[in-house]
């Protein structure tokens, strides 16, 4: 009996083992291959404040406020006389929170930086031979069949066997660098004597948040959603949480993935102690259609709704791969046949019943990393309610695996045509619906308004307002309003003649409808440079919707500048040197001097 039963475990653990070798060697090293890139450089950390200076041109006199910035920055580890480890996608790198506090009236810019992760580092420093993360967004490491093993087992401890509570873990023990709030309200947990300080909060696609100090950017304490309800458990939640500057709610999802996808979308009140459920969704409005476990970056809020995203960019897999390889993008399918979902929830439930109100499908499908403004009106003529919608949409999920290089700079070089096989996508072919490998990203996709009737259960337009626009921002007090400007990020690959170059752009969106015209775009743009999301920040007596600067990063020949610009005439009205080096950061939010929030994401 013991003989049989013995034979039997070997077996088993046999075929587990072949069989995990077998994935190693096939799907491991195949999504390994995808998401070589070319190696990034580090940012040096500047934890002591420092001044800067104006380089050219003037900052306006009215300027006064911080501003922070937020994006990896530290992807190269080495251990003293042993080996280095190199993070080799660009969501992946240890995340830096950037502080800019900006004064017109003196001509003062004063700088501080920190690295958020600083666990990981000293981990691998001090010889832990550990993975620095236990899921990367894409960053697969080359390690031997044995190594992935280990790690393997090490995710399967923390993720599933024993994971410890985000509260109990040291602050800087966690990748949370995507977004950064000002002003975020705390979990009960959480207040206490801290109550009137400044508080500043990183967030992420994962249901983790990072308190920061606001000056010195130490990281606290780390915390989630569920610490504010516990039933707000899931595994994801929005990077971008939706804000109303009015009733100062905030608003998110916490989303699970297993046994089946399930999304809790909430609200929480301005002092962090109270929390409605506005729905759960499991299925769409027919209840019969199930929820895709959908990759959300950010979504919608007008007045009275909620509006969710379902794109067919899904964990499909139940995040089996992710597990087994430890980079989230392995776990992502596009279904070119199912179309966008919009999810229209109420924002103010009636007699408790749940508030979702419609799943209205976008039959040409696509997939917004970064929505826009939205706002209801009434149809003047039918008297139908109407909901437009504006997002940086991309017409697939191949943005997915392009973007593993983002912010590497690329100078002239022959084009795509002429360009090394390794760079080509002639041998391209689809891998859970996304091209690879992955074609080099040379451009955006477009800034598109979708008009929803609500009335009718209905699309009832669809305008793309500009193309190639990525990162867009608008003045914030025309938050759940029809506005008329809109900023963003345009995007122009590298050419035989052209280096790759990143430029800001202003839309009107009044001169573009009813279809596109490059007429309504201005640009603020040099060759060469890349801008990074520029925040727009209203001039204290400003009268119109444009009256104000605009905010970036801009990166140029291993040199970093924080450019402000008129945003009237997208022209520069300030350039500050940060240091020589490259600065990678996706997103910012600007407080002004008495750390009241102008323009946060
Ligand atoms: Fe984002």
């Amino acid at each position: 009996m013991i003989y049989y039963l013995t034979l039997s475990l070997s077996l088993l653990f046999g075929s587990v083992v072949v069989a995990l070798y077998y994935y190693y060697q096939t799907t491991y090293k195949k999504f390994q291959a995808i998401l070589a890139a070319e190696k990034f450089k580090d940012l040096p950390e500047v934890q002591n404040p420092i001044s800067l200076k104006v380089e050219s041109g003037k900052i306006p006199e009215w300027f006064s406020g911080i501003m922070y910035r937020v994006g990896p920055g530290r992807f190269n580890l080495q251990q003293e006389n042993g080996p280095s480890f190199s993070i080799r996608h660009a969501f992946d790198g240890l995340p830096f929170m950037h502080r800019f506090h900006i004064n017109g009236s003196n001509q003062t810019v004063t700088y501080n930086s920190r690295v958020l992760f600083k666990a990981a580092q000293t981990s691998f420093e001090g010889n832990n031979k550990k993975d620095i993360s236990p899921i990367f967004f894409g960053h697969l490491s080359q390690i031997s069949f044995l190594e992935w093993f280990v790690h393997l087992v090490n995710r399967m401890r923390v993720l599933i066997l024993f994971p410890t509570p985000k509260s109990n873990m040291a602050p800087d023990s966690a990748s949370v660098g995507v977004t950064v709030t000002p002003g975020f309200p705390l979990p009960k947990a959480l207040h206490g004597a801290e109550d009137k300080e400044k508080v500043l909060v990183s967030k992420t696609d994962a249901n983790i948040l990072q308190k920061i100090h606001a000056e010195t950017l130490e990281p606290q304490r780390l915390f989630d959603y569920a610490d504010y309800d516990a039933r707000f458990d899931g595994q994801f939640s929005a990077a971008h949480h939706q804000y109303d500057p009015i009733t100062k709610e905030v608003f998110n999802f916490s989303l699970t993935i297993t046994p089946q996808p399930k999304l809790i979308v909430f609200k929480i009140s301005p002092d962090g102690k109270t929390t409605t459920i506005l729905s759960t969704i499991t299925h769409h409005y027919d209840k019969k259609t199930p929820f895709g476990a959908a990759y959300i970056h950010s979504f919608w809020l007008t007045k009275n709704y909620v509006i969710i995203p379902e794109a067919p960019l899904a964990i499909k897999d139940k995040g089996l791969n992710m597990l087994l390889t430890g980079s989230f993008l392995s776990s992502m399918s596009w279904d070119i046949h199912r179309p966008t979902y919009c999810h229209v929830i109420r924002r103010h439930p009636i007699n408790g019943e749940d508030g979702l109100i419609a799943s209205i499908p976008i039959k040409d499908n696509f997939f917004t990393f970064h929505t826009g403004n939205a706002y209801e009106i009434t149809c003047p003529s039918t008297g139908d309610s109407l909901l437009t919608l504006k997002s940086a949409s991309f017409a697939n999920g191949d943005i997915m695996h392009q973007l593993h290089s983002y912010g590497v700079p690329h100078h002239k070089r022959p084009s795509w045509d002429d360009a090394p096989v390794s760079d080509q996508s002639s041998h391209s072919r689809f891998l859970n619906g996304l091209n690879h490998p992955p074609r080099r990203q040379t451009c955006f996709g477009d800034f598109v308004q979708y008009q929803l009737n609500l009335t009718k259960n209905a699309v009832r337009q669809i305008d793309v307002l500009a193309k190639n626009v990525e990162f867009p921002r608008f003045n914030q007090q025309k938050s759940m309003l029809e506005e008329r400007y809109v900023y963003g990020c345009q995007l122009y690959g590298y050419t035989e003649k052209k280096d790759e170059t990143c430029c800001l752009v202003k839309i009107d969106t009044t001169t573009s409808k009813p279809s596109y015209s490059s007429d309504n775009v201005l640009t603020y743009i040099k060759e060469g440079y890349m801008c990074s999301e520029p925040i727009f920040v209203p001039q204290p007596s400003a009268t119109e919707e444009d009256d104000g600067v605009l905010l970036s990063l801009m990166n140029h020949a291993d040199c970093c500048y924080l450019i402000i610009l008129d945003a009237k005439t997208m022209k520069e009205a300030a350039r500050v040197k940060i240091g020589q080096f490259t600065a990678i950061t996706f997103h910012g939010s600007y407080v002004d001097h008495e750390f009241e929030p102008v323009n946060i994401s």
